[in-house]
């Protein structure tokens, strides 16, 4: 057995994630800013870890979790992300660096503090988004989820052939992170949606333990769009 770990698993994409791995035989360490992490691992008889991944302890506090765990690390999920929106002439610095600093920053820097501790033919998926594409209003936040797919292919070739690294791109998904969006701004991109839903945490789970898995062994440097086809559109204002 293998150890899975999933950051921002206390809640929305990353629970699934978690969820998904634990039904596919993995042992899982969960990590998240939130305390409420501790009632997730519990429910899966897993490792929690309260930690934030853009602080230097809190990426040690992960790594020692793992090393606690005693079994070699299979499967990293970079899930955690944050999104702090404005129309660019509103955009302070501050909301433009807690963004790039922990979606993309802290990815980077998390990925290599672990990558040493995986296992031969382990796997890293990364969660990106379609506003890599660009989406007016989320500057940051379209900035440090490009900077995904370009660390996501520049880590598959470093860490070849050893492991595998792949993104996941998803599209609008109905969690707390889009419920803080007016209504109809989220009716306005559902109905521009080519399967006109909006999708579910448990849609970019099962893509994430497909790339995690054995079957896409011979996948690594991709990006996964999970978006019900949205992909297609690139300036249709403010989504995740
Ligand atoms: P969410 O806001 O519901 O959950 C994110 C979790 O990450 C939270 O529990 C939060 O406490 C944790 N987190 C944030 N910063 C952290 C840090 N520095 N250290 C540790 N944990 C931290 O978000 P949701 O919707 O589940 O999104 C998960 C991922 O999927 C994010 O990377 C997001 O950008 C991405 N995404 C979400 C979409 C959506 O429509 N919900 C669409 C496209 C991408």
């Amino acid at each position: 057995m293998t150890i899975a770990l999933v950051t921002g698993a206390a809640r929305g994409i990353g629970a699934a994630i978690a969820h998904r791995l634990a039904a596919a035989g993995h042992r899982l360490v969960l990590v998240d800013l939130n305390p409420a992490v501790r009632d997730s691992a519990a429910a899966m008889d897993a490792v929690a870890v309260e930690a934030d991944i853009a602080t230097a302890p809190g990426r040690a506090a992960i790594r020692d979790a793992v090393h606690a765990a005693g079994e070699p690390l299979g499967v990293l999920v970079n899930n955690a992300g944050i999104t702090r929106d404005a129309l660019v002439a509103d955009l302070t610095e501050d909301m433009f660096r807690q963004v790039t600093r922990i979606n993309l920053g802290a990815t980077y820097e998390l990925t290599s503090a672990l990558a040493a501790d995986m296992a031969d033919d382990g796997a890293v998926v990364n969660i990106g988004s379609r506003a890599h594409l660009g989406n007016v209003g989320q500057f940051n936040y379209a900035m440090s989820k490009a900077g995904i797919v370009g660390l996501t292919r520049s880590l598959a070739l470093a860490y070849a052939p050893r492991l595998r690294v792949n993104a996941v791109a998803p599209g609008f998904i109905a969690t707390d992170m889009t419920d803080a969006m007016p209504v109809r701004v989220r009716e306005r991109i559902v109905s521009r949606v080519p399967l006109r839903k909006p999708g579910r945490p448990e849609d970019i789970a099962g893509a994430v333990a497909w790339l995690a898995s054995p079957e896409a062994r011979y996948v690594t440097g991709q990006l996964v769009y999970c978006c019900g086809g949205r992909s297609y559109g690139t300036t249709e204002g403010t989504a995740t």
